[in-house]
């Protein structure tokens, strides 16, 4: 089989997207003692892998900014924004997004990503990007609701990207990208 590389998705707007205002919870950046509440975050998530604390440490070391949202006293929800370049161009990455099980379908997931990339907006001007897989289903709707553009950079992806939008219902057709003219990133 060969090699297939993850979706990267570019943001496409010039502003950054609203972020919402959540009752019942807060967003802020990382805080020296957050690893604990973190760690529980990303091991109750289950999906991005296996976390210690030295994985913990290796993201926190090449994060610029951290970004966490509580509530119920509890971090429930986390991205990075990360410097990051590609094609050799200094870029913003938004990384590592995770919103706690028990707290998901809550609007949580698009908070805490709009605010990774107003975050990003407010360090400088760079072209904003995150990498993620074919199967994160709710994790592309937050993506593309918030600006995130797919892009034609791999011969794999046209098919993948008809795969997922087959998955994503009427809401999202009209951001259906139409994949011509190989695309160039921002
Ligand atoms: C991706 C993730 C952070 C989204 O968190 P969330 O708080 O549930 O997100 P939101 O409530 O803002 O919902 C985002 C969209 O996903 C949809 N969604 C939420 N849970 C879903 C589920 N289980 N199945 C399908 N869609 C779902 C929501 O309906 C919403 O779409 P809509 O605006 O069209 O209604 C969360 O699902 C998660 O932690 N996933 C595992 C880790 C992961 O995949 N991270 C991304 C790595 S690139």
């Amino acid at each position: 089989m060969s090699f297939l590389p993850q979706l990267i998705l570019w943001y496409g707007r010039e502003a950054a997207p609203d972020v919402p205002k959540m009752a019942g919870y807060r967003l802020r950046p990382y805080q020296r003692g957050d690893e604990e509440g973190w760690l529980a975050l990303l091991q109750a998530n289950g999906e991005l892998g296996r976390w210690d604390q030295q994985r913990l440490e290796d993201v926190l070391a090449g994060t610029r900014v951290q970004l966490f949202v509580e509530g119920a006293g509890q971090i429930v929800a986390c991205a990075g924004c990360n410097d990051r370049p590609r094609e050799l161009r200094p870029c913003w990455e938004i990384g590592w997004v995770a919103v706690h099980p028990a707290f998901q379908g809550r609007g949580l997931g698009k908070c805490i990503v709009a605010a990774a990339v107003a975050q990003a907006k407010a360090l400088g001007k760079r072209p904003i990007y995150l990498l993620t897989d074919d199967f994160r289903i709710p994790a592309l709707r937050c993506y593309l609701k918030l600006g995130f553009l797919p892009n034609n950079s791999h011969p794999s992806y046209p098919r993948r990207w008809a795969d997922i939008f087959a998955r994503l219902g009427a809401d999202y057709q009209g951001l259906k990208p139409e994949f011509g003219a190989l695309e160039r990133s921002p």
